[in-house]
Parts: structure tokens; sequence; C-alpha cells
């Protein structure tokens, strides 16, 4: 057998991925997958946007498109980054395969073997994936409340000056963290990384499914607070806010970054699917994002609380959790020395589901946290699926 590149000898099949297949168990109560539930797809809104083009409008969908994106979408998209206050002169987008091919982007034209990312504690699974398919190196920075620790953080940017070129960080409704950075957070940030040679990744699938209106200034990206004291690439996706199926991201960053990007999406794909940027671009177009997502929010918003109910219901004192102001997720920490893996084994038993932590270690070592989604599980299974888990951490633990 030929011997596989180094890159792949390093894969290793997803811990996210294997429980997924769990979460198509109907009988399993899943809150394992960030993914939105199949019933709150805009499935009407599809239909009549593509029933309303042309026979031309359908034969372009169906034929290859320019590297960069479809460019009717990429004018709706600056719009759309307009209107929310992300200012795109000046820059460049490039449409990608979902915002998971934007990061494999970033990481593939700046990392070498070897070279340093750092990345939040705990970090989004398929970034830290994708950074070590190049044989990057990652250090996690903890997270608190308000967003990454900046003592910790540049503790390691200074002994590691010359090796990290990314930092890689998803400040809204974080994925697995369920945080929002503050604003005093993103300014401080800003400024330490002031005369530093890297590039910031700002990741940011979530950030318009805040609960309450009052929050929606939190979720104005670093990418549109002034002056960037280091190249910003900020990723976006319509997984969140469309479907997920569409597998249609964005990256919004440096004309220089964007080109090089371009040139390496050109071996991997080509193009993204032109017929879902053409729907994309419609559904922008014809206004059909803002009433969905005035749809989406209190959907979230009351699975969150349920969810929130149940954990103060049912969890022992010892256990903590965050406590979401948006998107999908809820961290679950249990003291240092308790186990997510002997907890999820006696869960699945029972009949429920979630991600172990260590899934979203960088080392893939810390697993005394646990991530719940609430985004895909019926209302009424909320309750009972956190009584199992927690009845699972008594028996294990207590
Ligand atoms: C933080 C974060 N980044 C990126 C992605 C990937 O998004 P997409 O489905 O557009 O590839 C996800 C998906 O869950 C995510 O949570």
């Amino acid at each position: 057998m030929t011997e596989f590149s180094n890159s792949a000898k390093q894969m290793r099949s997803s811990e996210i991925r294997r429980l997924m297949k769990l979460a198509a168990d109907p009988s399993i109560i899943s809150f394992s997958g960030g993914m939105p539930a199949n019933s709150l797809f805009p499935v009407d809104v599809v239909d009549e946007l593509y029933n309303s083009l042309s026979t031309e409008l359908k034969q372009v969908a169906l034929q290859y498109g320019p590297t960069p994106g479809y460019p009717p979408l990429l004018e709706s998209l600056k719009k759309y980054l307009n209107s929310r206050g992300i200012p795109t002169e000046n820059q460049q987008i490039i449409i990608t395969t979902g915002a998971q091919q934007a990061l494999n982007l970033v990481a593939k034209i700046f990392l070498n073997p070897g070279d340093h990312v750092i990345t939040e504690y705990p970090s989004f699974i398929g970034a830290l994936a994708a950074f070590k398919s190049y044989e990057a190196t990652l250090t996690g920075i903890a997270l608190d409340n308000d967003g990454i620790d900046l003592k910790q953080l540049e503790k390691t940017l200074d002994e590691k000056v010359s090796q990290t070129k990314l930092l890689y960080i998803s400040p809204y409704f974080h994925n697995p963290a369920g945080i929002i950075y503050s604003k005093k957070r993103k300014e401080d940030l800003l400024k330490l990384l002031e005369n530093r040679d890297l590039c910031l990744i700002e990741d940011d699938p979530y950030g318009e499914l805040y609960f309450r209106n009052e929050d929606k200034e939190l979720t104005i990206p670093m990418k549109a607070m002034g002056k960037e004291p280091v190249p910003i690439c900020y990723i976006g996706t319509f997984a969140k806010i469309f479907g997920p199926g569409l597998r249609l991201g964005y990256l919004l960053g440096p004309t220089e970054i964007v080109e090089k990007c371009e040139l390496a999406k050109q071996s991997m794909d080509a193009c993204t699917s032109t017929i879902t940027q053409v729907l994309a671009d419609q559904y922008l177009r014809k206004g059909k994002l803002n009433p969905y997502l005035d749809k989406l929010r209190p959907v979230y918003a009351r699975r969150a609380q349920i969810m929130l109910s149940a954990l103060k219901k049912y969890m022992p004192s010892q256990i903590t959790w965050t406590t979401p102001q948006g998107g999908f997720y809820v961290w679950v920490t249990m003291p240092d020395t308790m186990d997510s893996s002997a907890v999820f084994a006696e869960t699945i038993k029972h009949g429920a589901a979630f991600v172990i932590g260590s899934a979203f270690d960088p080392n893939g070592t810390k697993n005394n946290s646990f991530r719940l989604a609430f985004s895909h599980t019926p209302e009424e299974r909320i309750e009972e699926g956190i009584k199992i888990i927690a009845e699972a951490i008594r028996k294990v633990y207590f």
C-alpha cells in the first residue's frame, strides 16, 4: 500500500461526525449536532425563489461560475454586510463552499508544517481540523464569559513571536462555548494586536442569531471596528441563516489575501455551486433573510430557555454552564477530575447524547466539559434529555 502523506497520517475521524450519526437515531434525544432543525428550513421560500427564476437564469445556475463567486451574489452580499455596519471598500470577498472551506483556504495559504496557530479553548472542531491538516501546531487560550483571556494570549504571543501566523476566534455566540465577546474585550484584543505580525480570523456563523434586540450591538464584528491592527479575515456563512445544505460561505479580507485564496480554491473545486449562489442572491435581493431571522430567533431563544431551566432543575451543584444570549450552544463544565466520555457512555444508554469536551480542545485531551446544542431538539424533548444527562453524571460521579 502506498504510504499516506504526513498530513493524512495525522487525520483522525472526527468525534463530532461519529456522534452526529447518533443524532440520526430518532429514539435518541440528541444535543450533539450543531445544526438547525429540518422543520425550521425555509423550504417554501426556496420553492418560490427557484420557480420565479427565468429559464436563462436557471441555465446560468447550472453552469460553472467564476472562482471568486457569482457576481450578483457578491454585490448583494456586500449590501448585506454594509447593512450590518461591516465596510467592504478596499476589501475583497470570495464566496466559498461553506465557511469550512474559507477556513481551509486561509490555513492553506498561510501555514507551513510546524507553524503556530492560536485558537480559543474550547474551539470549533472544523477549524482545528483544518489547521491540523496543514500540520500546524496549536495553542488553545482559555475563554471566559467576555471572550479570550488576554493575559494568557499576550504571554503566548510573546513566547511564540516568530512562529505564530494565525489567531482564530469566533466571538459571537461561540461554538461550542455559547458566549459572546464584550465590546471592551474586542477593543482590548485589537489593542493587543497592534504591531504584531499575524492574521486574525474572525469566524462569525451565528452573529445574526441574537435572542434579544438589545444584544444586536454586541454582534458588531471586529472587522467593523475601525483600523485593523493586523489583517482581519472575516468569515461568514449562509448555513445558520438559510441552510447548511447550500454549502455557502464567504471570506471578506484584504485583497492580497483573498486573491491568494482564489488561486488556492481553483485547485479545490474551481467554483462554489452556482445554483445555490443564485438562490442565495435572490434570497438577499428579495428581502427574505430578515423575516426568516425574525422567525428563527424566538424559536432558538425558547429552546435555550428550556434547556437552561432544565439544567438548573436537574444538575448537581458542582456543575456549571454558560448562558447563551444567542446561537446554538451551552457549554457545560464539570470539576476537573471528571471525564465527559464516562458521562457520555452512561447517557447514551439512557437515550440522550452530547459532544464530549476533548473534541474542542486543540490538544484533544481536556475532557471535563461538554457541548449541548439546543438548536435542533424539539422543545418538548429538551427537559427529558437534560434529566438523563444529569442522572448519568450523578450515577458516574456522585
Ligand atoms: C464556528 C463555526 N465556523 C464554521 C462553521 C462551518 O460552517 P459551514 O457549514 O458554512 O461550513 C461552523 C459550523 O457549524 C461553525 O460552528
